[in-house]
């Protein structure tokens, strides 16, 4: 395993401008990345416009989002990774998404970053009011599993969501 690196949460910021495009291209090699919300074009176009985005969707409330602080992981500069806190649940995100969803860049994986960007992440969502978060994975995840369970998360239940589909765990941690 490689070292662990040291990273920062930070709001989304345009000073990460080349190194969140280069991430974007590796994430569109295992799929699309749809967190980032669309039109992947018009990210590298106005890349200004992309980072008000996301920070405006903390204030942002319609009948299917429910507002979520974005936070990016920073290691010397670079972006590398993602997570994003929402600030309740609704009946999807109760299904699946939970309040915390995080993605590493690919080839920055299997260095703790995403178990860092959650231990980061808990003290911010308490400051939001939560006092305790469900995190969904599925079964075969073996990688955000271990993220979780390092942080401290309580297994509730493994169940499937549709017949078609792996499994998916649902984990609990509370708030200190
Ligand atoms: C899941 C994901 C976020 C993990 O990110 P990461 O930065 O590589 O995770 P970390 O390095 O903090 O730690 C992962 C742990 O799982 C282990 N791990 C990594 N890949 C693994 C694998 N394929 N099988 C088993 N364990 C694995 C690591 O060794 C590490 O364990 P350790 O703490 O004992 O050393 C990353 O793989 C990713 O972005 N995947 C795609 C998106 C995704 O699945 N998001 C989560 C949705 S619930």
């Amino acid at each position: 395993m490689n070292p662990r690196m040291k990273i920062q949460l930070v709001p989304p910021t345009e000073g990460c401008r080349e190194s969140f495009l280069r991430a974007l291209r590796e994430f569109r090699h295992e799929g699309l990345p749809w967190w980032v919300g669309g039109d992947l074009e018009g990210v590298e176009q106005d890349f200004a416009a992309f980072v008000a985005r996301k920070l405006s969707d903390s204030n942002r409330r319609t009948e299917t989002f429910i507002p979520a602080t974005h936070l990016w992981a920073v290691a010397e500069e670079q972006f590398v990774g993602r997570i994003s806190i929402r600030h309740e649940l609704n009946d999807v995100l109760r299904i699946e998404g939970g309040h915390i969803g995080y993605d590493t860049v690919p080839s920055r994986r299997d260095r703790g970053v995403a178990t860092e960007m959650l231990r980061q992440a808990l003290p911010v969502a308490r400051t939001l009011g939560l006092t305790s978060v469900l995190l969904t994975c599925d079964d075969t995840n073996a990688a955000s599993i271990r993220v979780i369970e390092r942080n401290g998360g309580s297994l509730r239940e493994t169940k499937a969501v549709d017949a078609n589909r792996t499994l998916k765990r649902y984990y609990w941690i509370t708030l200190s």
